[in-house]
């Protein structure tokens, strides 16, 4: 995805240059000479582990912290007892938080048997002032802490951390800097993230987001265009565009161009078989998307249409702007045009002020829509948000006894959506080889379901016509059609 980096032509003599990704480049040389001393101390490559802990933003951050440490020598593995952890974290809701000092503890012992382990933290959670207060008191065995907007410079960072025996802090507030070709290491060889956007301007009122990521940056089409070519002419048949809000993709651009725009122009990409998007904000969708998706070969049948709440009233408290009607509205034309899109969602319960009316408004649109799935998820208090300082939060055992009830009405629902396309014939985009039972292979269909059929790895990345012969809820058992 990137040119090689030619790490003989950097003199590490000369000053680090000030322009990117040259000036990473540099660093990521200094990283390597750490690296070969390393070797010859102990003998071997120091291993590297990270671990994602948030959404497809975070995971494709999670890609870019692996191409660099891969670049510079470290050894990829998945346990956390080895010489570098870095946690990717996340911190929309507050036991997100809990869990990393939770696995931070476990860290702790780990570090005692290995003095010269390093814990790096990076992610949503790092943004926010209190947090990284907290870890320099309390959690001093962390060797590094930065923030979403410099991620591009974790190859200065990291070669500061190995020159420095304190813990080297590096969280901006904002940035407008986007910085392309740096490594990567994608996760799969056949489909790839591509960020579109940066950040978010629509301040939910419950959501720390906005606050964490900063504000709207949309990447230039032509580096989109470029970034998705590449991939493609090295393998990838599937991309997730990737952004908070890709509908207002576009607007902040010196030569404004829509979301919809680009998709036109991506679906041009030889090669290329399958576009996805996350996520849409209702407010900002078009009727010139759907016209796009209606007649695309290439945009897959599902859309991820957070829904937050049913009640118009709430919805004013969570700022949406949007109302129930709206939202009907627009599923509603969305399935005249595409009609066999599989529509997902996102739904939060017991935000503060929510009664018991409001909440059967929400469950009034999961009947009227009918999810092919929905995230539920229970309202989290996140300090700083204009929703935490709301009057009449909701208290534990009635927010829990909706979740059990929205939950129960989202899984039935959507169990009998599944039925609706067994035994039919579908395109599979196989993705790897079953996790329990070797003689199957795994993958999705366009509406991102999953679907299970015997199969061998000479099947990965490509594109399979399975009869769907029989649905198991969530999941659904094939054979390769005849
Ligand atoms: N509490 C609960 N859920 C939240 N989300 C965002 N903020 C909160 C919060 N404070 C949910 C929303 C969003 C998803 C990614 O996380 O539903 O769509
Ligand atoms: Fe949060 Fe709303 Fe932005 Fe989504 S659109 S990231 S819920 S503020």
């Amino acid at each position: 995805m990137y040119q090689e980096i030619n790490f003989e032509k950097i003199d590490l003599h000369k000053k680090p240059p000030t322009e990117e990704p040259a000036r990473q480049y540099y660093f990521m040389a200094k990283c390597r000479q750490w690296v070969d001393a390393f070797e010859q101390k102990k003998g071997r490559l120091p291993g590297a582990c990270v671990v994602n802990m948030g959404c497809q933003m975070n995971a494709k951050d999670s890609e870019k912290l692996k191409g660099i440490l891969e670049t510079v020598g470290f050894v990829l593995q998945d346990s956390e007892d080895t010489d570098f952890v870095i946690y990717n974290t996340c911190t929309v809701r507050e036991n997100a938080n809990n869990k990393v000092y939770g696995r931070l503890g476990t860290l702790q012992s780990i570090k005692k048997k290995n003095p010269d382990m390093m814990i790096a933290l990076c992610g949503c959670m790092m943004q926010e002032p209190e947090v990284v207060a907290k870890i320099k008191q309390s959690y001093r065995h962390v060797d590094l802490i930065f923030g979403t907007h410099n991620l591009f410079k974790f190859a200065e960072l990291l070669a500061q951390c190995f020159a420095s025996k304190q813990m080297v802090i590096d969280v901006w507030e904002e940035t407008d800097q986007i910085v392309e070709e740096l490594p990567i290491d994608r996760k799969y060889a056949f489909k790839s993230g591509v960020n579109i956007m940066f950040g978010c301007n629509n301040f939910c009122s419950y959501c720390i987001v906005p606050y964490v990521r900063g504000r709207e940056r949309s990447r230039k089409p032509q580096d989109i265009l470029r970034e998705i070519e590449a991939l493609v002419a090295d393998g990838v048949v599937e991309i997730m565009l990737l952004g908070q809000n890709v509908n207002s993709y576009g607007k902040n651009l010196d030569v404004p161009v829509t979301f919809a725009r680009l998709l036109e122009e991506v679906e041009k990409i030889d090669g290329l078989e399958r576009i996805r998007f996350m996520t849409s904000h209702p407010k900002d969708l078009s009727d010139e998307l759907i016209a796009v998706m209606a007649k695309s070969k290439k945009i897959c049948r599902h859309l991820h249409l957070p829904l937050q709440s049913g009640s118009s009233r709430i919805l004013k408290k969570m700022n949406r702007h949007y109302d129930k009607e709206q939202y009907l509205s627009l599923v509603e034309r969305i399935r005249a045009a595409v009609p066999d899109i599989a529509i997902t969602t996102d739904i939060i319960v017991g935000f503060p002020g929510e009664t018991e009316e409001d909440f059967l408004e929400t469950m009034d649109v999961v009947e009227k829509v009918r999810y092919d799935s929905a995230f539920t998820f229970i309202y989290s208090k996140r300090t700083g948000t204009p929703a935490a300082d709301m009057e009449d939060q909701i208290p534990e055992d009635v927010i829990k006894d909706r979740f059990d009830r929205l939950l129960e009405r989202v899984q039935k629902i959507g169990t009998e959506k599944s039925k609706e396309i067994e035994r039919t014939v579908q395109e599979v985009l196989v993705e790897e080889i079953n996790a329990q039972d070797a003689s199957l292979v795994s993958g999705r269909l366009s509406n991102n379901s999953v679907v299970h059929f015997p199969g061998d790895a000479s099947m990965i990345g490509k594109l399979v016509r399975v009869s769907l012969t029989e649905c198991k809820g969530f999941y659904y058992l094939g054979e390769v059609a005849g």
